[in-house]
Formats: structure tokens, sequence, C-alpha cells
């Protein structure tokens, strides 16, 4: 079942020291969402304040991302977000590639157990996870068609710029949303996927959670 596999990654990511980054966290980020979710967004990695409240896009740029579903007709509790590393890089730095390694499995795991029709990457790090010859610039805002990896053939890659893009650069912003806009296309309107019916994982730290999407 889906939600006993999550669970099991939410303990094992939990207790996980297999690089560096681990000495450093205040908490695991593992993701959050639909267990049955038909897209998942893998963002970068956690921020400060990702790694204080052990959940993904918490910060100004969750709130953009919140924002951004919205205006396309999809919802955050309709989908399911994690990133490509599950702990704080210190000073925010980008995840180096041995980090993303080491957590890939755990990003595989979780793609295996909620069994998505679309993966939609957020920024340059999360696309190389599965199309390491991508150029974002390029391959933004469709349904990737280059030599993939690390995910099914059935699967859909569907790559977005990462919103604190956005926020650095607001001319990006009408393309991320053009992008998100064809996103929610390709999963069929209306994109409200399992309403009703959401089960939704959070943290250890905070056990299951209804309500997801804040700023700071
Ligand atoms: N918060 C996340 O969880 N991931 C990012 O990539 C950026 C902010």
């Amino acid at each position: 079942m889906r939600e006993v596999a999550l669970n099991v990654l939410v303990s094992e990511i939990a207790a996980c020291s297999a690089c560096a980054l681990a000495s450093g966290r205040t908490a695991t980020v593992p993701g959050e969402g639909l267990a049955s979710a038909k897209l998942m967004l893998v963002g970068e990695a956690p921020g400060a304040r990702e790694d204080r409240e052990g959940r993904p896009f918490a910060g100004a740029s969750g709130t953009l991302l919140n924002q951004l579903l919205d205006g396309a007709g999809l919802s955050r509790n309709d989908v399911f977000i994690t990133n490509t590393v599950k702990c704080r890089p210190p000073d925010n730095r980008d995840p180096r590639a041995d980090e993303i390694a080491s957590c890939s499995t755990f990003l595989s795991r979780q793609i295996e157990a909620i069994s998505p029709q679309v993966v939609a990457t957020l920024g340059r790090h999360a696309l190389a996870v599965f199309a390491p010859g991508a150029v974002i610039g390029e391959a933004h805002g469709a349904p990737y068609q280059g030599e993939r990896q690390n995910l099914h053939s059935g699967v859909i890659l569907f790559p977005l710029y990462h919103p604190a893009a956005a926020l650095h650069n607001g001319k990006l912003r009408p393309t991320l949303e053009e992008d998100m806009r064809a996103l929610a296309a390709l999963l069929g309107a209306p994109a409200r996927v399992g309403a009703g019916t959401a089960t939704l994982y959070g943290t250890p730290q905070e056990g299951v959670r209804a309500e997801a999407g804040r700023g700071g």
C-alpha cells in the first residue's frame, strides 16, 4: 500500500546518516502530500525554514509555488512535494552531486510508491536527476522528450523553473505561470485529483497534515 511504503520511507529518512548533510540538520524533510497524487513535484533541497519545520516549500518559494498551482487550477493538497535531498545543505548552498546520489534511492522509492502520472521538476538540480543532458531554458514547460533516467517509461517528466528563480527575476513569473497551466492541461481539467479523499503524509515530527502551504 502506498501509505505504508511512504511511512516506512519517512522513518528511514529520519534515521539516515548516509551523507554529511545529516550532521547539520534540525529535521529531515521527507516530503508531503497526497499518497495517490497524479502529480509529483521535485524541488532542490530544504532551506532554513524547511529544516526547522520538517516540511518542503514552507517559505517564500513555497508561497509562490502555491500561488502558481492555484493559478493553474491545481491545488497543493492534490500533489506530492519532495526534494532531491531530504536534509538542508549548509548556508543554503546547492546540493552536491554525491549528496543527491546518496539520497536518490529515497526519491526513487517515493516515486515508485506514489506511481504518479507526471513528475514535474523544479529547477535544474532536480531536472538533472532525471535528464542529465537537459538544459532547463530549453526544456521547461513541456513533457521532456530526450534521454531520461531514474524514471519508469510510463511516467511523464515535466521540467519547470524553480519558483525561487522567479523570486529573483520577476520576468520569469509569467513563464512559470504559463508552464504550470500547460502542466495542468496535461493532467486534464479539473486537475483536483483525489480531492475529498486526501490522505496527506507529512513529517515524523508532526505526523499527518491536513493543511499545506505557508509562506515565510
Ligand atoms: N524549499 C524546498 O523544500 N525546496 C526547494 O527547492 C526550495 C525551497
